[in-house]
């Protein structure tokens, strides 16, 4: 990271600033950590006087969008046996800002039998290394007599406005359908939303044990575990669960054509839908890579498709089927994965990365193809997050009095990803070698102006 400066007055000039309405070449000033003013030209209003602490940043040639939200992060995941996810809240949200990314919401997720407000205040302790924003969605892992107060104190008190659930990971903590209902009728009733990672767990496992029986352990067997027809099928059932409780629903990483076909054919006012870079870049050929660190990279579920998926998902999104690019930013360390070479491929921890990467990526492949316009760009990498959970107006757009959370894009600069010289801990990049069309030049933070 570069040098990072303080000032409670902000002049960015001669920018292309992607404004909530429109799109100008302008002025941007920045007061006590708030966009006070933008305009077009070089018109800038005299009542703004700026003395010796002001910065002024010429950014000629360059583009100024809102900082990046995240709303699917997973730092120090804990996933068991002593392993963690690669980042912790210092190292993901360092990564973060250097791609663009200055908000990210992770999750808490309490063992089954702890309290979801005690799990809730040993989190918001590890957030505290965060150098971007951080927000918090509650995952519910069971069902109990405390669950609907607990899910109410979480709301009401403690600034929670969404939570989590796994069709996914039955064992330890993923939830059967009864219980999928609870939760949406009591998030309802607190105007809550409700994300849900949709897959068929029980059939996913059926699938396993059949493959274990023939021996398939090697890393090709993971979308074969995983078929998109079972995520299909678990949108079909979250649309009539939301349906019945009138609970908003927000699926997460959605992978395939036939999942995005299944929320298209049922789709409401309600229903949001996310999907991450790795399933609109990636195809599921990586899973067939010789090499083993590279080729388990990719482990994460739902797995990657066909490239007839991709095609479909990037069609969602410019027919704004698709709201959200998410990262569900999950990297693990080459080492982690490393005992289970010769095991079981559904013994591989899940997860990738992509908090550093997802604005670059969603630039090259989305504005530079032509697929999306700056203005869908950034809805689809901030205003959108901001709107579904809560923080629009304050963030996720460039209107005046919203935060000055913001970033200084330029488009001329390319840059080749690689493990050699990212920010995040891992030691491996799923998208190393992969060369993305701009670059972070700045991130403004409320008063901090960050050099990339
Ligand atoms: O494979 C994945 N998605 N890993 C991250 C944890 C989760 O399930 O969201
Ligand atoms: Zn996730």
């Amino acid at each position: 990271m570069g040098k990072t400066r303080l000032s409670n007055s902000i002049l960015i000039q001669n920018a292309q600033i992607v404004a909530e309405h429109e799109l100008l070449l302008g002025n941007l000033y920045c007061r006590n950590g708030k966009i006070e003013w933008f305009g077009p030209g070089s018109s800038f209003p005299e009542k703004y006087s700026l003395d010796s602490s002001a910065e002024v940043i010429d950014a000629d040639g360059l583009i100024v969008f809102p900082g990046g939200i995240d709303p699917h992060v997973h730092f120090n995941l804990d996933i068991g046996g002593g392993v963690f996810s690669a980042d912790s809240f210092l190292s993901g949200s360092e990564a973060a800002l250097a791609g663009g990314t200055t908000t990210v919401f992770d999750f808490v997720t309490p063992a089954r039998g702890e309290s979801l407000l005690r799990a809730l205040d040993q989190r918001i302790d590890e957030t505290a290394g965060s150098l971007v924003h951080c927000y918090l969605h509650m995952s519910i892992t069971e069902w109990n007599n405390q669950t609907a107060a607990e899910m109410a104190i979480c709301v009401n008190e403690r600034g929670i406005r969404s939570f989590k659930v796994y069709m996914a990971y039955k064992d330890k903590i993923g939830l059967g359908d009864g219980d999928i209902m609870k939760v949406m009728e009591t998030a309802a009733k607190l105007d809550a939303i409700v994300m849900v990672h949709c897959e068929m767990g029980d059939a996913i496992e059926e699938l396993k044990r059949i493959l274990s029986s023939e021996s398939k352990r090697d890393v090709r067997y993971h979308p074969v575990s995983r078929p998109s027809g079972l995520e299909a099928a678990a949108v079909k059932r979250v649309l009539e669960l939301s349906e019945k409780s009138g609970c908003r629903v927000y699926i997460v990483h959605l992978s395939s054509k036939s999942g995005l076909s299944a929320v298209s054919d049922a789709r409401h006012k309600h229903i949001y839908v996310e999907t991450c870079p790795h399933y609109l870049i990636f195809d599921e050929s990586r899973y067939l890579l010789p090499d083993y660190d590279k080729a388990s990279s990719y482990v994460m579920s739902p797995p990657l498709r066909s490239t007839v998926d991709r095609e479909a998902l990037w069609q969602g999104i410019e027919d704004h089927r698709i709201d959200v690019i998410a990262t569900d930013h999950c990297p693990f360390k080459k080492e982690d994965r490393q005992e289970y070479r010769d095991d079981f491929f559904y013994k591989i921890p899940n997860g990738a990365g992509g908090v550093e990467e997802r604005i670059g990526l969603v630039y090259t492949h989305g504005v530079r193809t032509g697929r999306v316009d700056m203005r869908r760009f950034v809805e689809l990498i901030a205003t959108n997050p901001a709107k579904i959970f809560g923080l629009f107006p304050n963030k996720g757009v460039i209107r005046r009095g919203a935060d000055a959370d913001l970033v200084i894009w330029d488009p001329a600069y390319s840059r080749k990803i690689s493990a050699a010289t990212h920010r995040q801990a891992s030691d491996i990049n799923i998208y190393e070698g992969f060369e993305t069309v701009g670059k972070v030049k700045t991130v403004i933070i409320g008063n901090r102006i960050i050099r990339i």
